[in-house]
């Protein structure tokens, strides 16, 4: 058995606490919250040891991995601890919300020789697992146009119940870098890599300082375009959707399900342990984060390279830099340079 921590007792810690306990290769050693009353409750319902200061825990229960689900800003400076005690560790989205704190920890962690593997569970959902495999088969030949849609409802009683949210220092943006980035990485690992993006980001409906809408028309390194339009100031009630059209097919899907699945002599692929069915119906079963726990239990047993390497799970947050800067100085940004 693999020895996990969980950092950061909120709001996400149930998912990775139940996702360790359903893991059959991982055994939860320890937690930790800067809150002495969250570690403790979180410590107690699970049966072991808290702590409220990360480098005491580290020091005293030496844990394998550590799952970090402290507010985004902060995920460098406590994968650059972990990784001074030889901890692997499995990170929220964003990895962080800087190139340069992101480019460290990497740089870090191989230094140290411990693991940095990405969270981004929604690349475990069937729908998306599908589409990937047609478009990377050729199923729907050249890509043309590849859009995502992310439209969600934030309350502004949401974006006031903690002190990090909705601030570039923590949250690091606003509806992209916290809620919209799950959709670009799926983007990413669908349609591949963004060279550049031509975007305008506002703040319409919340009182934050950070973008609460944002509209990217965007170019892919292999020649498709497409757009990203992301919002947390909706009301609730729509779905993400995905619409990936290429010369030979179109296939349009959500979290849960496919709208449309255009691909010639193929009918639309069972999904049915996806979400729960075809509904689209949201049922977070914990799979995504279960699956990247096991993940990374299997890559310390085994020495291999997780599932979303950090340099994998970096790549959302280069194009959301890359839509701020462009909307920032109008113009047109590469996304590297
Ligand atoms: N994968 C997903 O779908 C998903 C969902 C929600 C949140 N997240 C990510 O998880 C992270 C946390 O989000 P949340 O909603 O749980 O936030 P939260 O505010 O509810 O929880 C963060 C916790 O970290 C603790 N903390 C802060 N500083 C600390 C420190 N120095 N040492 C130890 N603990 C400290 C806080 O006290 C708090 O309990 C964010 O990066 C967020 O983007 C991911």
């Amino acid at each position: 058995m693999v020895s996990f921590a969980v950092l950061g007792c909120g709001r996400i810690s149930d998912v990775h606490l139940k996702a360790i306990e359903k893991s059959q290769n991982a055994k939860l050693v320890a937690v930790c919250d800067i809150l002495e009353e969250k570690a403790k409750e979180k410590g107690l319902a699970y049966g072991v040891p808290y702590y409220v200061d990360l480098e005491e825990m580290l020091k005293k229960q030496k844990p394998d991995v550590v799952v970090i689900g402290t507010p985004s800003g902060m995920h460098g400076e406590h994968t650059i601890m972990c990784a001074n005690y030889g901890a692997n560790i499995l990170c929220e989205k964003p990895i962080e919300v800087t190139k340069e704190k992101i480019d460290n920890m990497i740089a870090v962690c191989k230094e140290k020789k411990v693991l940095l593997g990405g969270i981004f569970q929604r690349r475990m959902y069937s729908a998306a697992i599908e589409a990937k495999k047609a478009v990377s088969e050729g199923k729907i030949g050249d890509l043309i146009l590849c859009d995502g849609y992310f439209k969600y409802h934030r309350s502004q009683k949401y974006y006031n119940s903690d002190d990090w949210r909705g601030t570039w220092a923590l949250d690091g943006g606003g509806a992209l870098m916290n809620q919209c980035i799950h959709g670009i990485d799926i983007l990413l690992m669908v349609c591949g890599d963004i060279e550049s993006v031509t975007a305008r980001c506002s703040t319409l409906a919340r009182d934050i300082e950070v973008e609460d809408t944002a509209v990217a028309l965007v170019k892919y390194k292999n020649g498709a375009v497409g757009v990203i339009e992301g919002t947390t100031a909706l009301s609730d009630g729509f779905d993400t959707v995905f619409q990936i059209h290429g010369k030979q097919g179109n296939i349009s899907f959500g979290d849960g399900c496919f709208y449309s699945w255009d691909v010639k002599g193929q009918t639309a692929p069972e999904i049915l342990d996806s979400l729960g069915g075809k509904n689209c119906g949201w049922q977070n079963s914990y799979n995504g984060h279960t699956f990247l726990v096991d993940d990374m239990a299997h890559c310390v047993m085994e020495g291999k390279a997780p599932y979303i390497p950090g340099e994998e799970a970096r790549k959302a947050v280069d194009v959301i830099l890359a839509i701020y800067k462009s909307s920032k100085y109008n113009k047109e940004i590469k996304v590297y340079d």
